[in-house]
């Protein structure tokens, strides 16, 4: 029944970002540390078990399904998964099957997420300067993310690309962004960066508000708001002279926890409720004693009735992250 999937603020939930993996072939700097720990494989569900738990959300009333990572193209298993879920897109109960990718490992997949019934992918892609993404990365060459990006699209997806907003350099790119974006027909989201993790950098000094960028281009591309969404957080504008969109994604400057319709699940099987908050029930344990759904069931309607009203990030010189759960852990 999908009551079951409202919370006590109203917000009814039919989105579920499902990380499959904490694991990534890149370093981001605003995402992870150099030297950061992964979990123990053993402590990872099982294809088998992603599936029934995503499937569980499924019949509660989730309609739209992402899989996350770290980076989800690197789990062992990933396209059986695929395989197995888009059975829900055949019988209608699913509409939406799709990942975030940093693109590394796309080329080789692509065909096959559109065999799968995926229709839309987001590839991360912050920069188009070879030496900069080396930079921003530490690891991997645009030259894959690129090959990624193209084959995607040649196996008919559509791309999103998501690039974060870093003061100090995405001002400079942002032009090329657009260009390249918009000149392949793809929708290009801005992000703010969110304090998630110890990456060993002052967030204050990554942070650009969304508002000062948009100013930046618009004052050399008009553009149109629009009231057009994709069913998350992006708020789009229009570019008059390339036809293309502008997602601006803005959880520091203008929160948008009020329409919040997403909860997120770790590949540990713990549903976290808000991505900026603690709040986190374990799953593994009623999956796993038991192969009737009703005590994960229970477990999942209890969790996002108390779903918190959202988070309180604080991004200022010297303040520690919000949270110390980086951001690779969750997908985001
Ligand atoms: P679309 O389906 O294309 O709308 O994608 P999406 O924006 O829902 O997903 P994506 O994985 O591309 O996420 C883009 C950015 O939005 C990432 O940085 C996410 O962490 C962030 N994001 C998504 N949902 C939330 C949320 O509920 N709260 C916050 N603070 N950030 C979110
Ligand atoms: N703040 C905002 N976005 C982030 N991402 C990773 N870390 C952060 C952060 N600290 C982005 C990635 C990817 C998406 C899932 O989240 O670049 O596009
Ligand atoms: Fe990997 Fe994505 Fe984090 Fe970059 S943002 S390190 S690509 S999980």
């Amino acid at each position: 029944a999908p009551c079951a999937m409202a919370d006590l603020f109203g917000r009814r939930i039919t989105y579920l970002r499902l990380s499959v993996t904490d694991r990534c072939d890149l370093r981001c700097v605003y995402c992870m540390a150099e030297d950061m720990t992964f979990l123990p494989r053993d402590q990872v569900l099982s294809i088998e078990e992603l599936d029934r738990l995503a499937s569980a959300f499924i019949a509660m009333g989730v309609t739209k399904l992402r899989l996350t990572g770290g980076e989800p193209l690197v789990r062992k298993g990933i396209m059986d998964l695929f395989a197995g879920l888009s059975r829900h897109l055949a019988c209608g109960a699913l509409k939406e099957l799709t990942l975030t990718t940093n693109g590394t490992q796309l080329a080789r997949h692509a065909q096959a997420l559109a065999q799968c019934g995926v229709k839309r992918v987001n590839v991360s892609l912050d920069t188009l300067d070879a030496a900069r993404f080396r930079a921003l990365t530490r690891r991997g060459t645009l030259g894959q993310v690129m090959e990624g990006i193209g084959a995607a699209q040649e196996a008919g997806l559509k791309v999103k690309l998501n690039a974060v907003a870093l003061a100090g350099s995405t001002e400079h790119e942002v032009f090329d962004l657009i260009a390249f974006a918009h000149g392949r027909g793809m929708d290009l989201t801005f992000i703010e960066t969110m304090p998630l993790g110890d990456v060993g950098v002052d967030r204050i000094d990554q942070y650009l508000p969304l508002d000062r960028l948009r100013a930046c281009i618009a004052a050399r591309l008009p553009l149109v708001e629009t009231s057009e969404r994709t069913g998350g957080p992006a708020h789009y504008v229009r570019v008059a002279q390339t036809g293309g969109r502008i997602g601006f994604i803005t959880p520091m400057s203008h929160s948008f926890c009020e329409s919040c319709n997403r909860v997120r699940v770790s590949a540990t099987g713990v549903l976290y409720t808000c991505l900026g908050q603690e709040d986190a029930v374990d799953l593994k344990t009623p999956l796993r004693a038991s192969p009737d759904d009703g005590p994960l069931r229970a477990a999942i309607a209890g969790a996002i009735r108390a779903k918190p009203r959202g988070h309180d990030f604080v991004i200022d010189r010297g303040v520690a992250p919000a949270l110390a759960r980086h951001m690779s852990a969750l997908g985001g």
